[in-house]
């Protein structure tokens, strides 16, 4: 028997160079990679559950000048298409708005930095990369599998866990992904932000954001910018909050896209045994590496 979270219609996972990815990708894949870059796109790359809608928001405020109801034009993900979207519905693919995009393009994606269409780094594009911590975005992950009918069914949390782990899950393991964008900031032009510095200091970050991307804002712009990127007004922002996609594909109904926001929810839904082994698997995967995610505790 089906329940509303188990539905055959839910995609498997595919291996695109050894990458884990949601199967729908192929639709698009040799589009994705032929894509044309112009030397004005800015690409908001991360993780899934980073926080990539807040990025896209906080960058399409700071260049509306803080304007909120010019934000409001579309929503998100008209505004900002994401790279690997397939089409639903009379929504078009993230290929298809993007080739009808004016300059400046923002564009959204989830791609590990190998799997990068190569057009966008030989016009030396932007890029701002969002980075989060992976206890937190393993249970954001869990929770958007539940409702994304577009993903493939998490099962339970101690198996949706051990897939995060294992790179099982649609655009591999964040840790690669993480590394591998880290590790081309040192040849190319970005911007690593992490979720927790925004928590901490949105102003700090947003105005970091506005010099990477050359805008300069006046005082009661960053304000403007501050106050509409937070999680609550973005939570009863239609035009953020992900409402105006169908329930065949969000089902909202089961956990909302802008779900909670914090810093440490991990906490709610690992147990200790799992913590410890995941510490450890921290570890293992950033030895050797000058990454350092921020702490949740
Ligand atoms: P939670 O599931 O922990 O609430 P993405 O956009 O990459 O899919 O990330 C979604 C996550 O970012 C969700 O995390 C969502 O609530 C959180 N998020 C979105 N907008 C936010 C904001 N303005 N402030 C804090 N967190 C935000």
């Amino acid at each position: 028997m089906q329940t509303p979270e188990s539905s055959a219609s839910r995609p498997g996972l595919v291996s695109v160079e050894g990458v884990s990815m949601v199967d729908w990708i192929l639709k698009t894949w040799g589009q994705i990679q032929d894509i044309q870059a112009n030397p004005d796109d800015v690409l908001i790359a991360t993780y899934p559950k980073a926080g990539t809608t807040w990025m896209q928001e906080i960058v399409d405020l700071i260049l509306m000048d803080g304007d909120a109801d010019k934000s409001k034009r579309a929503p998100v993900y008209l505004r900002i298409p994401f790279l690997e979207m397939f089409a639903h519905g009379d929504i078009p693919s993230g290929v298809e708005t993007i080739m009808k995009m004016e300059s400046p393009r923002i564009i959204k994606t989830h791609l590990p930095f190998q799997l990068m269409p190569k057009s966008f780094w030989e016009l030396n594009c932007k890029a701002i990369v969002v980075a989060r911590n992976p206890k937190d975005v393993a249970v954001s992950y869990f929770h958007f599998h539940r409702m994304n009918q577009a993903m493939p069914e998490p099962g339970p949390w101690d198996q949706f866990l051990q897939t995060f782990v294992n790179g099982q899950v649609s655009w591999g393991c964040s840790y690669e992904h993480a590394l591998g964008w880290w590790e081309a900031r040192k040849l190319h032009q970005i911007l690593f932000i992490f979720y927790e510095d925004i928590k901490e200091d949105p102003r700090r970050e947003i105005l970091k954001v506005a010099s990477f991307l050359g805008k300069v804002l006046d005082e009661i712009a960053v304000e403007k910018v501050v106050h509409h990127s937070q999680f609550a007004v973005m939570k009863d922002n239609p035009m953020a909050n992900y409402s105006t996609l169908p329930s065949t594909i969000f089902n909202q109904a089961i956990s909302k896209f802008m779900r909670k926001g914090e810093v440490g929810d991990w906490k709610n839904l690992f147990t200790v045994a799992q913590n410890e082994a995941f510490d450890e698997f921290n570890t293992r995967k950033l030895s050797g590496t000058d990454l350092r995610f921020r702490e949740v505790l």
